[in-house]
């Protein structure tokens, strides 16, 4: 785990509210609206990577889905959603990693990531991200994957991001993947600034598929 990267994102969350990130939503209404569209059963495990201290698994909780898995390189990031959720967090897996450098051990139906692959700027990095996802993302499973779009801003809490449109996405996580849906939409942050974000969806073929 990169020390450095660790120690930004711990700054970030000891020192900022959670509502006052750029990033915050205070429902996740265009994460929710794909992952539904999956159709997936209640038990499917549902990965959001990257969680940060987002209200997802508060809100896919109240959906029904009882196999929530979050990950993130700041334990502040998560015992923020600990202690937010209560006794709810018994229901939730939490796991403090470096997604670069991360292997899932467990099978993934869904593969949820808002605002972390971009912050992956090295091809190596990029490469271990798509490896994760395809050892741990099984047949028929999905990603849903956004992240600023092409012209969106070039930085995210002070750091550079990549801005990739949904054929280099594609390309990253694998031909075993279909495109299934692509748009744009802007993120209002806290402070009034609109951010240009791409919203993807994929899925992975089956044999039969
Ligand atoms: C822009 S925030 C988005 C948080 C959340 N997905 C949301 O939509 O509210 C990026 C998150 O990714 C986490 N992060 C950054 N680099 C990471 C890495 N290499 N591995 C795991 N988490 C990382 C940060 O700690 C932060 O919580």
């Amino acid at each position: 785990m990169s020390a450095d990267r660790r120690a930004h994102w711990e700054q970030v969350f000891s020192s900022r509210a959670q509502d006052r990130v750029s990033w915050f939503e205070a429902s996740p209404e265009t994460s929710l609206r794909l992952i539904r569209s999956c159709g997936l059963a209640s038990d499917a495990c549902i990965l959001d990577v990257g969680a940060g201290a987002s209200r997802l698994p508060d809100a896919l909780l109240r959906e029904g889905f009882t196999s929530i898995a979050v990950l993130d390189i700041s334990p502040s990031a998560l015992e923020q959603t600990r202690e937010r959720l209560g006794p709810l967090a018994r229901s939730v897996r939490f796991i403090v990693a470096d997604v670069a450098s991360w292997r899932p051990d467990f099978p993934i139906d869904l593969w949820h990531d808002r605002a972390v692959l971009h912050f992956l700027t090295d091809g190596a990095e990029r490469a271990a991200y798509a490896e994760a996802l395809r050892s741990g993302v099984q047949a028929g499973g999905y990603a849903v994957i956004a992240g600023f779009a092409p012209s969106g801003p070039e930085r995210c809490s002070g750091l550079p991001v990549v801005r990739a449109d949904q054929s280099a996405l594609a390309a990253l996580i694998g031909p075993e993947f279909e495109l299934l849906d692509a748009f744009e939409q802007d993120h209002v942050t806290p402070g009034g600034v609109h951010q240009r974000f791409l919203f993807t969806r994929f899925r992975r073929g089956t044999a039969q598929s």
